[in-house]
């Protein structure tokens, strides 16, 4: 019997039903760190710890091409987007998204994405009530735009963010919610294609070095510039996470009206709590469930096996709350990170490994930077958490309080 479709039952239907729990569920009945199952009918290894995310990220033993299920390249990332490429291919294409780690490109970002948010404060104040997971998406996907070089009028914002936010959502789901999805990316490739094709025939403009500027003039490894649609995938690979912090945010919010002791030394700005704060957020919190590669030849991890060929499956949220690694990881804790700062391969809320070599996100200091200074700004302001749904529940992937965070009263700091 071909090995890759030996009778292990597939577990693809309980992870849909089960969502963030599943992995952390079935590590929880496995001897150590590692679980052997089925998975999108490939036998799969799953692993946590920061050996295994060092095993992971070594391009010899786990490859991307070809890893990620169509329905997840047509919402989330894009066809042929830098997640899917490997070795020079996708060293060439990262080339694209280094800059975004010099401190120079965090600090812009945060800045445009702090006069977004500053701009639409008075007028959340003037309505009785906003949502502020949509409110923070808006604000996010202007700042984005802003700092990008692409064009967004302030009117076009809230139905833009409405498509990114769409992307994300409906990634890990069958249904309406996915159908969204396809649709919000098919609208934004065209819108952003289009820019692409006006900027290079004259008719737009890109400001020199932003994001725009760089995609337009990209080349590949082929030493081939991008067609349009391929250019429209990797600025909204940009955009569309950046929008994506919204998640956090609201989830910043949920732990300020948990655990109020927090709020006065976030609003206080001191930078190591806020760092540390926004580490917690991203540890604690649900939002990418695992990573998965092929295994580029047969491999053993801890005396398991798994085909050339077969699923190697990263648990990002069993990771970020193993107790061999935490402690205490169910409790909201940011003193943690002040006890002992976030090493590389442990906190893998965004990946693992070096972002400028591996997968690893390149935006995790954009995330970082944008996501503390709207911490501070967030325990700032002055509001009221009325009645309503925060639950988070774990079987839906990404998950996120179930009202959105309605806020009352809503006042600029003084
Ligand atoms: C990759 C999470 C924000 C750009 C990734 C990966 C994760 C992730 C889990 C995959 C790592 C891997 O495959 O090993 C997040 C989360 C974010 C966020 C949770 C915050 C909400 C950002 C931002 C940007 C960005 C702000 C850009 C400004 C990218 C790109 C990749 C990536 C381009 C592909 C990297 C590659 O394949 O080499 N992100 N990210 N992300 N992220 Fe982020």
């Amino acid at each position: 019997m071909d090995v890759l479709s030996r009778p292990l039952i597939d577990r693809t239907l309980p992870l849909l039903a089960e969502g963030y729990a599943w992995l952390p569920n079935r590590m929880r009945d496995s001897t150590g760190p590692v679980v052997r199952t089925r998975l999108l009918g490939r036998p799969a290894l799953a692993l946590r710890g920061p050996e295994a995310v060092r095993f992971f990220y070594d391009e010899r033993n786990v490859r991307r091409h070809r890893a990620i299920p169509e329905p997840v390249l047509a919402t989330l990332f894009g066809h042929e987007a830098v997640h899917t490429l490997d070795g020079d291919a996708h060293r060439a294409r990262k080339a694209l998204f280094l800059p975004l780690l010099t401190p120079d490109r965090v600090a812009g970002t945060v800045e445009r994405v702090t006069e977004a948010w500053d701009e639409a404060v008075p007028e959340w104040s003037r309505r009785g009530s906003v949502v502020l997971f949509d409110e923070a998406s808006t604000v996010l996907t202007l700042g984005a735009h802003r700092w990008a070089g692409i064009p967004l009028d302030d009117s076009d914002a809230g139905a833009v963010a409405r498509d990114m936010i769409a992307m994300v959502d409906g990634f890990a789901t069958a249904g309406p919610r996915h159908l969204r999805a396809r649709r919000a990316r098919a609208r934004q490739e065209d819108r952003l294609a289009r820019l692409v094709r006006d900027v290079r025939s004259g008719e737009g403009a890109a400001p020199a070095d932003s994001m725009l500027d760089l995609v337009c003039r990209h080349r590949d490894a082929d030493g081939e510039p991008f067609d349009e649609k391929k250019a429209a995938v990797e600025l909204l690979n940009v955009v569309r996470p950046t929008a994506a912090v919204a998640w956090f945010v609201a989830f910043t919010a949920h732990a300020l009206h948990r655990w109020p002791q927090h709020r006065a030394p976030l609003a206080a700005g001191d930078p190591a709590f806020t760092t540390a704060f926004a580490h917690e957020v991203r540890r604690f919190y649900p939002f990418a469930p695992f990573l998965g590669g092929l295994a580029a030849r047969d491999l053993m991890w801890r005396g398991e096996w798994i085909p050339a060929g077969g699923l190697v499956v990263l648990d990002v949220y069993g990771q970020n709350h193993d107790e061999s690694l935490w402690g205490d990881p169910y409790a909201f804790r940011p003193q943690r990170f002040l006890e002992r700062p976030a090493q590389r391969d442990e906190l893998i809320p965004q990946g693992g490994g070096d972002p400028a070599t591996g997968h690893r996100c390149p935006g995790e200091g954009v995330t970082l930077g944008v996501l503390e200074a709207l911490a501070v700004r967030l325990a700032r302001l002055e509001y009221t958490v009325p009645e309503q749904n925060l639950t988070i529940p774990l079987n839906r992937v990404p998950t996120r309080p179930h009202s959105g965070v309605l806020l009352t009263g809503v006042r600029p700091p003084a």
